[in-house]
């Protein structure tokens, strides 16, 4: 029977996530809460009556206007559907607590930043147009990786990131690719995209925590992506999600927003586009190859 409380029943040996069951790579062992102990990655294609038992686990995950995106939320839809065997949950194997959650696509990407997409949007609509078509994937796109608050600030993220490079390697695909949002952006909305992502820490690593958890894994910064993630609403629907009154037409720095929303009265629209930065990890060596 399956817990009611979104925990992971012990997986049968030899069944749900293979040889990459194991996230933690040995350079990392011992890095995380886990005492060393490596995590189980349980696939949404192995377990699907797992997800009901979340609850509100990860319902804050996401500030509000995050959550209305158009062609993300149309495509995100279907994601557990055409792609389920690219959703997964990473879960303690000692007590099955549900630890993290991470979502991901192939795409067909040849290799160059040019070739990169431009956004989030454009990502997973050209990894849903692959599918339909029948083409043969070459990377693995992340789309998300979420950590339920109570599990944050104990480096899983690191963990999250190993599992989706065993799952991209498992299909033999050797890169994994990111539209990454970088987590500390919201401190600073006026700032362009293309300037933070070049922000540094003394110590020569980037700025963002986020993005540091990419490179430390030998991951390198691509190209900026001003206009990743679409999202727009009425006014009355961004001074909702803001918790905000937006009076007059302007653009207006809000919670959480990693760069201003432009609201226009005259229209009855609000209209915003985070700003995301393409991160590539490398082939083979990458996070979670075999050590
Ligand atoms: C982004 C996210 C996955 C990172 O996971 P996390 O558990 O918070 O971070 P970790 O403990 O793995 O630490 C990763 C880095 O962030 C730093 N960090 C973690 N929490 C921090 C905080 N509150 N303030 C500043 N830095 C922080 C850590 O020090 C570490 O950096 P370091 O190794 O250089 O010291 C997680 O916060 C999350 O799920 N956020 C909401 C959803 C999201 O934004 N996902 C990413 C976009 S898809």
């Amino acid at each position: 029977m399956m817990p009611a409380d979104g925990r992971c029943p012990p997986l049968p040996r030899g069944t749900g996530s293979g040889r990459f069951a194991r996230a933690h790579d040995g350079a990392h062992r011992g890095a995380g809460i886990l005492g060393g102990v490596d995590p189980q990655v349980v696939r949404y294609s192995d377990r699907p009556e797992l997800w009901e038992t979340f609850g509100g686990l990860f319902a804050e995950i996401w500030p509000e206007y995050n959550r209305h995106g158009e062609t993300l939320n149309h495509y995100w839809a279907q994601l557990y559907d055409v792609f389920p065997e690219w959703q997964f949950v990473l879960c303690d194997p000692g007590d099955g607590t549900v630890l993290a959650k991470g979502h991901t696509i192939p795409v067909a990407w040849d290799g160059t930043d040019s070739g990169l997409w431009p956004g989030i949007d454009a990502t997973i609509a050209a990894g849903f147009g692959l599918r339909a078509a029948g083409g043969q994937p070459t990377a693995v796109s992340a789309l998300a990786a979420e950590i339920p608050p109570r599990h944050q600030g104990r480096r899983l993220s690191g963990t999250v990131l190993r599992a989706m490079s065993g799952l991209a390697r498992e299909a033999g695909l050797d890169h994994l690719i990111a539209p990454v949002r970088p987590s500390r952006k919201d401190r600073y909305p006026t700032i362009p995209i293309e300037r933070y992502a070049r922000w540094k820490r003394p110590d020569g690593s980037p700025f963002d925590p986020w993005i540091r958890a990419h490179t430390q894994l030998g991951a390198r910064i691509g190209p900026v992506i001003p206009r990743s993630l679409h999202i727009t609403g009425t006014v009355r629907e961004w001074e909702s999600w803001t918790d905000m009154r937006l009076p007059e037409t302007g653009d207006y720095v809000f919670p959480a927003g990693l760069a201003p929303v432009h609201i226009d009265r005259d229209r009855d629209l609000g209209e915003y586009w985070e700003p995301n930065i393409w991160i590539i990890h490398p082939p083979s060596t990458g996070p979670g190859s075999p050590s």
